[in-house]
């Protein structure tokens, strides 16, 4: 069982993702987690973010061991612990640059595919992301496209990240939407994909429709 849930930043994927697989036992991915590991690294590298080559062979060396367990999400790279450190805003402004790099995708892609199949013995995993049902695993059983408006997602993101003011969120969200355009260039759209809006619904309604989906 693949569940497949894709939608843009502060569209509540990451808390509903985690929810469903929580629900129905399964295991849980977060590969926008592995994109910003593979930024964090270059980062303190002190890599040239523009030279694609050398962000590439960062992303192919770094270990990365990330957690698929819905209950209990970290991220170690390289040894070091980074679940928060990836979540800074240091990272959340760069991020976008590094996920158009081909040759970084292809590596997270590849180590993607590798843990959702190390997921089946298990029953099955819920990957959430941007091109999970279009590239990712486009055999997932269930494909969800969550999206939410942009007040909305404001609203959700600033509960994330406490210490930005009102302004310096929504800049966030609309210069990484525009960022992430560039990316939804590998996300062409997915057929047999349900869309949810979730702006007027809460987390556990999402989550209610999302598992009561996968299991039809
Ligand atoms: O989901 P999250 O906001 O943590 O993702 C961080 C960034 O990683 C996104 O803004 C996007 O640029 C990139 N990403 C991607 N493909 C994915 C997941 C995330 O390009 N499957």
């Amino acid at each position: 069982m693949i569940i497949a849930v894709d939608g843009p930043s502060g569209s509540g994927k990451s808390s509903t993702a985690r929810g469903v697989a929580t629900r129905l036992g399964l295991r849980f991915l977060d590969t926008g987690a592995m994109y910003r590991a593979v930024t964090w690294s270059a980062v303190e590298h002190g890599l040239d973010l523009d030279d694609t080559a050398a962000v590439a062979q960062r992303a192919r060396d770094l270990r990365l061991e990330i957690s698929t367990d819905p209950g209990h999400q970290f991220v170690i790279a390289d040894g070091t612990d980074v679940t928060a450190a990836i979540r800074e805003p240091r990272i959340s402004e760069v991020v976008s640059k590094i996920a158009t790099n081909l040759e970084v995708r292809k590596e997270l892609i590849r180590r993607q595919r590798a843990v959702i199949d190390n997921a089946q013995p298990s029953g099955g995993i819920v990957v959430e992301g941007r091109d999970i049902a279009t590239v990712v695993a486009t055999d997932a059983e269930l494909k969800v496209l969550l999206t939410a408006d942009q007040e909305a997602r404001m609203a959700r993101r600033g509960a994330e990240v406490g210490s930005l003011t009102a302004e310096q969120l929504r800049d966030q969200i609309i210069r990484r939407d525009a960022d992430d355009s560039t990316v939804s260039e590998f996300q062409v759209a997915s057929d047999g994909a349900v869309t949810i809006d979730s702006t007027y619904m809460t987390l556990e309604e999402v989550i209610d429709a999302i598992s009561r989906l996968a299991k039809e």
